[in-house]
């Protein structure tokens, strides 16, 4: 982290897990335990339709709501789809892009990932930019080259100013609900490493800006480690941010 420069943000990722009506008892139970002095940004990103109610609980305690998805399309004829539009309308902050989930379930691609991003932008939400490698990348030695092309895809045509309002988060897919944590040095090279490709295209001050978020097994343990690292802004928690002391911990943990 570093305060001087950038926000440090602990975001939880849902996932389809829980429901609408099992948010108020979560924020009951996790409000206490919340440092009293907040040391970062905190955000739940749920399933749209559960958005309302997390907005509404999450007022109290301080936590902000994000989406976990969007569509491309600005309105219209598109069945089942979401809009950056209503999304903002109900008061969502934040709203996930590009997920390993999405890319690999439903298709995404890069550019798909860039027009959710803009988007987003458009209607004042900050995009969390999903990035990582595969098990079979890291291996073939393609990390760097493969994150650094997906971070300039879903930034391609964003300007500077823009880039203020997106935060990155760099998940590893061989470590997202695995229990197999990249290691702090693993997390920090590549965190870096983006910071390097943002630092190419828009230069120093504009990248030295960006949150930027790692993904893939943060629990309470390891939280204080990771975050501790230079250009690890934040997290982007799966399991852990399901169960509210695992969750208050590793804000807890940014306090550092
Ligand atoms: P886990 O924390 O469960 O590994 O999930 C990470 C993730 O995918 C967050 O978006």
């Amino acid at each position: 982290m570093n305060r001087k420069y950038r926000k440090t943000v602990i975001a939880g990722n849902w996932k389809m897990n829980l429901t609408a009506s099992e948010i108020k008892p979560f924020m009951e139970q996790l409000k206490p335990l919340l440092p009293k002095s907040r040391p970062c940004d905190v955000v739940l990103c749920t399933p749209a339709v559960m958005l309302p109610a997390m907005i509404k609980a999450g007022k109290d305690a301080k936590v902000a709501a994000g989406g976990q998805d969007v569509s491309k399309y600005e309105k219209g004829a598109y069945t089942g789809e979401v809009s950056a539009a209503q999304l903002a309308d109900i008061g969502a902050k934040y709203c996930i892009v590009g997920h390993s989930e999405r890319r690999q379930y439903h298709g995404e691609d890069d550019m798909l990932v860039n027009a959710k991003a803009r988007v987003l932008l458009a209607k004042g939400i900050v995009p969390i930019i999903c990035v990582g490698e595969s098990l079979e990348q890291r291996e073939a030695d393609l990390t760097m080259e493969y994150v650094a092309y997906q971070v300039k895809a879903a930034l391609h045509g964003i300007d500077a100013t823009q880039l203020r309002r997106c935060i990155i988060a760099y998940e590893p897919i061989w470590a997202i609900g695995t229990g197999k944590t990249a290691t702090a040095e693993q997390a920090q090279e590549v965190c870096e490493g983006i910071r390097a490709v943002i630092r190419k295209i828009y230069g120093a001050r504009p990248a030295r800006a960006v949150s930027i978020l790692y993904g893939g097994s943060m629990n309470a343990k390891n939280a204080a480690e990771l975050l501790a690292q230079p250009d690890i802004d934040g997290g982007l928690i799966g399991g852990a941010s399901l169960k509210p002391a695992d969750f208050a911990a590793i804000v807890a943990a940014s306090d550092q």
